[in-house]
C-alpha cells in the first residue's frame, strides 16, 4: 500500500498532471481533492492530447478508480460535459469514477459574480479563470453553497436555490427559478450514478494494499492561505489539504512529491519577483508552450526562484521533487536562479507575506552556465549534459530536497525517476 500526494509548488501549471500520469500506471486510484475547473490538466500520449479540468487524470488508465473529493467545487453541467468529451475521445467512466456528495456546486451565479467582482476591482483585479471559483466557496464558506447530494432531494434544492439568491440580494422568479431547476436536474440524470461517500472506500483500500496518488491542482503561492494573498485562488493547496479535501488524513501520506517548472510562471495577476520582461521571456514562453490550458492566457515568466522554493518545499514537507520541462532551458547561454530577496536593504531567505513588501523586493541571483543540446531524448540524470546535472543539483541544494523525477517533454516517456 502507498500514498503519495504530487503537488504544484509553486504558481499553478508545473505540470503536475503529467508527473501523475507517470506514475500512475499502477495507481488504484487518483483523488482530487481541492480546486475545480479553474485548473487545466493536459496529457500528451504518442501525440494526442487530453486536457482535464475536474475530472481526475487518473481516468487515463482502465483499472485506475478516480475520485472527487469534497474539498473540490464542481460545475455540475460542465462536468458532464467533461466526461461526454473524454468518452468521446474513448475514455471509460464506468464503476470508475466517485464523486462525494458533500462536494460544493459552482452554479452560473457564481461565474456571473466571478466576472461581476473582476469588473468592479479593474486595475486591482486578480485575473481568475472567470470560472467561478471564488463565489463557490465563499458561499460553501458562507454555509449557503449547494451541494452535489442536494440534487436527489428537489424540494430541499429549491428552498435552497432561493436562500442562495437572497443572500446575493437577487430575485429569482418562478421562470428563472424553473430553468435553474432543469439544468441541476439535466446534470443529476447522469452524475447521480457516480455520487457517494468516498472516505470509507479509500481509508478501506488503503488498508488493503492499494496505491493511492492525490493529485493537486494550483499551487502553493495560488494556496488561499500560504499564497501570495489576495493574488491566490480560494482553496488550499498545501499537502494538508489532501485530508480535508478528500477524508483521507495526510497523516497517512507515504510520499509528497512536489512538482516545480524548471524556470517559474504565472498566469493573473500578483507579485512576480523573479519576472523577466523581453526578448528571453518571450523565447522561454514559445519554447515552453506557456499559454494558459483553461483560458488561453500568455503565462509570465521568470528565472527559478529558490526562496519561494524552499518555502514551499518547507509548507509541503516534501520528500521529492518532480522538475519538469528542463528540456525547455536547452540552448539559453545563462541560467539565474534566485537565492535571496532585498528589502530596504535588509536581505531575507524567506519570502515576506504583505503583497506590497513581495513586489518590491531585489532578487539576488546566482548564474549558471546554461548547455546547447536537446534533452528530450535523455532519460537518466548521467545522460544530461554536465550543466544540466549542475542546475539540477544547484535546485536539490537550495530546496534541500533530492530531485526525483525529471520530465524532458510532452510526452508521457519523456520522463525519467532517479533513485525512486
Ligand atoms: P492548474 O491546476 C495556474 C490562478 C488564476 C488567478 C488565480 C485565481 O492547471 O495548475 P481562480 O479562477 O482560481 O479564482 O483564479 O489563480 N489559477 C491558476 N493558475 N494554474 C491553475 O491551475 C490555476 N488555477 C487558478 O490565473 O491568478
Ligand atoms: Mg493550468
Amino acid at each position: 500500500m502507498s500514498a503519495i500526494a504530487i503537488l504544484g509548488c509553486m504558481w499553478g501549471d508545473e505540470a503536475k498532471a503529467k508527473i501523475v500520469d507517470y506514475l500512475g500506471d499502477t495507481a488504484d486510484y487518483v483523488v482530487r481533492f481541492q480546486g475545480g475547473s479553474n485548473a487545466g490538466h493536459t496529457i500528451v500520449v504518442e501525440g494526442k492530447k487530453y486536457v482535464f479540468h475536474a475530472v481526475p487524470s487518473g481516468i487515463m488508465y482502465p483499472g485506475t478508480k478516480c475520485m472527487i473529493g469534497c474539498g473540490m467545487i464542481i460545475d455540475p453541467l460542465g462536468l458532464v460535459n467533461e466526461i461526454r468529451g473524454l468518452e468521446a475521445s474513448g475514455l471509460k467512466f464506468d464503476e470508475r469514477l466517485f464523486i462525494d456528495e458533500k462536494v460544493g456546486l459552482v452554479l452560473p451565479l457564481h461565474q456571473e459574480l466571478d466576472a461581476v467582482n473582476e469588473e468592479r476591482l479593474a486595475s486591482a483585479k486578480i485575473g481568475t479563470t472567470g470560472r467561478g471559483i471564488g463565489p463557490a466557496y465563499a458561499d460553501m464558506t458562507a454555509r449557503t453553497g449547494i451541494r452535489l447530494g442536494d440534487l436527489g432531494h428537489p424540494a430541499y434544492l429549491k428552498q435552497r436555490i432561493k436562500e442562495l439568491y437572497d443572500y446575493h440580494g437577487q430575485s429569482l422568479d418562478s421562470k428563472a427559478l424553473k430553468e435553474v431547476m432543469a439544468q441541476l436536474d439535466e446534470a443529476w440524470q447522469v452524475l447521480e450514478k457516480y455520487c457517494g461517500s468516498i472516505e470509507t472506500i479509500l481509508s478501506d483500500a488503503y488498508l488493503s494494499g492499494a496505491r493511492i496518488i492525490f493529485e493537486g491542482a494550483q499551487g502553493t503561492l495560488l494556496d488561499r492561505s500560504w499564497g501570495s494573498y489576495p493574488y491566490v485562488t480560494s482553496s488550499n493547496t498545501i499537502v494538508d489539504a489532501v485530508g480535508i479535501g478528500s477524508g483521507f488524513s495526510s497523516r497517512l501520506l507515504d510520499e509528497v512529491l512536489g512538482v516545480f517548472k524548471s524556470y517559474v510562471t504565472r498566469v493573473g495577476e500578483g507579485p512576480f519577483p523573479t519576472e523577466i520582461h523581453g526578448p528571453l521571456a518571450d523565447q522561454i514562453r514559445a519554447q515552453g508552450n506557456e499559454f494558459g490550458s483553461t483560458t488561453g492566457r500568455p503565462r509570465r515568466i521568470g528565472h527559478f526562484d529558490a526562496v519561494l522554493g524552499a518555502y514551499s518545499a518547507r509548507l509541503n514537507t516534501l520528500d521529492g521533487i518532480a522538475l519538469t520541462l528542463l528540456d525547455v532551458l536547452s540552448g539559453l547561454e545563462e541560467l539565474k536562479i534566485c537565492v535571496g530577496y532585498e528589502l530596504n536593504g535588509k536581505v531575507l531567505i524567506t519570502p515576506p507575506a504583505h503583497p506590497l513588501e513581495l513586489s518590491k523586493v531585489e532578487p539576488q541571483y546566482v548564474t549558471l552556465q546554461g548547455w546547447e543540446e536537446d534533452i528530450t531524448g535523455v532519460r537518466s540524470k548521467e545522460a544530461l549534459p554536465a550543466n544540466a546535472q549542475i542546475y539540477l543539483e544547484a535546485v536539490e541544494d537550495l530546496l534541500e530536497v533530492p530531485v526525483k523525477v525529471v520530465s524532458v517533454g510532452k510526452e508521457r516517456d519523456q520522463t525519467f525517476k532517479i533513485d525512486m
